[in-house]
């Protein structure tokens, strides 16, 4: 995720662009940069670090001019540095992008073949060569980018600036977001509706296929057909507060409604849309690497933990490799039996969590290899290891990790296939249907993110409640466990999860008519197993809510059900997980507590 930023206009733009991009900064924060027309050339500032070392640079010696883009970097290709900040050049070209280039590697190839350059390791830096080599052959910019947008494969926000024209942007979308903002006699573009407010409450949201070319003037929208867009602006009456959450009251509400787009940010460039297959350059691990291992070991602390088990449970399954997931802040600790022919996957959403770190480092002591699954680029975990697999959530700012924690279930499923193809424990039709199945997935989340006003009435039955349970079997387990884990954090509510089996060992004692018991009941292989656990907390008077995708199941034992579509078993806690992380929102809103920065918590834990 990044910020892009654009203004043609009559005031100086490079404060405006700054303010903007300060706005943005929540979509990345690694390295940022400007391009500025200053009616005879493009000048280009870039820096790494957050916006304020841009702001410095441009401070120090700054550029002047009433047409520029800019860009607020959250690294997906390339490490952070000032070499891949944007603007990326080429030419006369520069440009600004949001989102991934899939198919990046073969237009490098033959972009390098006709003796390009490049100076970044990012996927945007092709963008800047093809449209350039366009205008250079004649084209005018907006026809140059329509050219560029047809080679183009996956996400992208676009704007393009060049310097045969002071006065004119370029923009375009596709999967990632760009909204257009209307002013007397300006235009702007950015990535968010905040970037904008200061100079304008009437936007035009572009869609996907769709560019756009901006002046003083006005907009002219196209279909990347050709087809002429008329769509009049919409008031924006939002604070500048609600527009910073995209209206959402909570970052944590508007990150769980970031689901369906960060999985499909954390597939895109690894599965394939067209034919559902797996793209194993993308994965971090190498056929060798897979050929040597013998044992797989997750290392991570709480809700990244939770996503441990998932794939441990999955990689047991479809890899048929032994699998362990272990707690990083135990693994030190008791002189672990570790090294060549182990697999260490080190799982953190900040890449820097001390414990996950320490452990990990202590296992490639001891020969084990490093497979980090980090969603921040160039953190401490992801340079230790030997290969990364980055989920592609977008920064998350809410303590309670979810958007994190669901882009976590994917790469590790996306890994268990993988090992599984690699180790051949799973057959190419099997992994061909689980793969057709794993792209429908965020549409799924989609439908179950519309029961949001129910999972709310839900959450005030049990409002005042002081515990809970949460109970899940096989997969649903983790689920239950990081179900419990967000009540707590974010409402205060002492919640428990626990494998539904072990209900009878010992938790049954606490069920009684004032106790909520939230139980898994997707159908699945432990199904029938679940439906006994749940007979016996029925059987105390238990005040069950069950998470059901056949609303018969339940029928006579539940109080009220959290309905999920249908899926295939090893994407169930995907969808599962959602009412849960809804249903913790609600009950933490209602009583009144700060949701976004629980009492006594820290988003990254950099201490043992
Ligand atoms: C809970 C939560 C924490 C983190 C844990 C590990 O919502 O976010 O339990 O999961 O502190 O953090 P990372 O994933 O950054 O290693």
């Amino acid at each position: 995720m990044c910020g892009i930023i654009g203004y043609v206009g009559n005031e100086e733009c490079a404060p405006i662009l700054l303010e903007g991009l300060r706005r943005l900064e929540y979509r990345g924060y690694d390295s940022a940069g400007v391009a500025v027309h200053d009616g005879t050339q493009l000048n280009v500032r870039r820096a790494a670090g957050k916006l304020t070392a841009l702001g410095d640079s441009l401070a120090r010696s700054p550029v002047h001019g009433t047409t520029g883009i800019g860009h607020t970097r959250w690294a997906t290709h390339g490490k952070p540095a000032e070499r891949n900040a944007h603007p990326h050049v080429s030419g006369d070209i520069a440009v600004v992008h949001n989102g991934i280039i899939e198919n990046h590697v073969e237009l490098k190839h033959a972009l390098r073949a006709k003796g390009r350059e490049f100076l970044s390791d990012t996927d945007t830096e092709i963008v800047a060569h093809l449209v350039d080599i366009e205008t250079t052959a004649g084209a005018t910019l907006f026809e140059a980018v329509r050219a560029t947008l047809k080679q183009l494969r996956g996400a992208y926000a676009i704007a393009v600036i060049s310097k045969r024209d002071a006065h004119t942007l370029v923009l375009a979308k596709n999967a990632s977001p760009l909204v257009l903002g209307v002013g007397d006699g300006v235009m702007l573009a950015a990535s968010d509706v905040p970037a904008l407010l200061a100079h304008s409450r009437d936007v035009i949201f572009l869609e996907d296929g769709e560019l756009a070319e901006i002046t003083r003037e006005g907009a002219r929208i196209e279909t990347l057909a050709g087809a002429k867009v008329e769509r009049a602006p919409v008031r924006i009456t939002w604070s500048l507060m609600q527009a910073e959450r995209g209206g959402y009251k909570h970052f944590m509400l508007k990150e769980i409604h970031e689901q369906p787009r960060a999985i499909e940010d954390t597939l895109r460039g690894r599965v394939s849309w067209e034919d559902a297959s797996l793209e194993p350059a993308e994965m971090g691990i190498s056929a060798a690497d897979v050929a040597g291992i013998r044992r797989v070991v997750f290392l991570a602390c709480g809700t990244s933990f939770h996503a441990a088990l998932h794939g441990r449970y999955l990689l047991e399954g479809l890899a048929r490799v032994p699998a362990v997931a272990e707690l990083a802040s135990e693994f030190r600790y008791r002189d672990p039996v570790i090294g060549a022919g182990d697999l260490v996957v080190a799982v953190s959403q900040s890449g820097e969590t001390a414990d996950t770190l320490a452990a990990a480092k202590e296992a490639k002591e001891r020969g084990a290899r490093i497979l980090a699954v980090v969603n921040v680029q160039g953190s401490a975990i992801a340079r230790m290891a030997h290969g990364t697999l980055y989920t592609h959530a977008g920064p998350e700012i809410g303590v309670a990790s979810t958007k994190c924690f669901t882009a976590q279930l994917a790469a590790l499923t996306m890994l268990a296939i993988h090992l599984g193809r690699c180790r051949d424990t799973l057959s190419a039709d099997r992994a061909g249907a689980l793969l057709r199945e794993f792209v429908q997935i965020p549409n799924k989340m989609r439908t179950v993110l519309e029961t949001a006003k129910h999972v709310e009435t839900v959450a005030r039955s049990i409002l005042h409640t002081r515990d809970a349970l949460f109970l899940g079997r096989g997969l649903s387990s983790a689920v239950a466990l990081e179900g419990a884990l967000k009540l707590k954090e974010i409402s205060y509510v002492h919640a428990e999860g626990y494998a539904g089996g072990e209900m009878k060992h010992g938790p049954l004692a606490l069920v009684d008519r004032d106790m909520p018991v939230v139980c898994l009941l997707p159908t699945d292989s432990t199904l029938e197993k679940m439906l006994s656990n749940v007979q016996e907390v029925r059987a105390r008077d238990g005040n069950v809510i069950a998470v059901v995708d056949d609303e018969t199941v339940a029928k006579d034992l539940a109080t009220h059900t959290l309905r999920i579509p249908p899926t295939l078993e090893p994407f169930t806690p995907l969808l599962s997980i959602v009412p849960l992380q809804l249903l913790s929102y609600y009950v933490a809103d209602l009583r009144g507590t700060d949701v976004d920065q629980p009492r006594n918590l820290a988003k990254t834990v950099t201490v043992e």
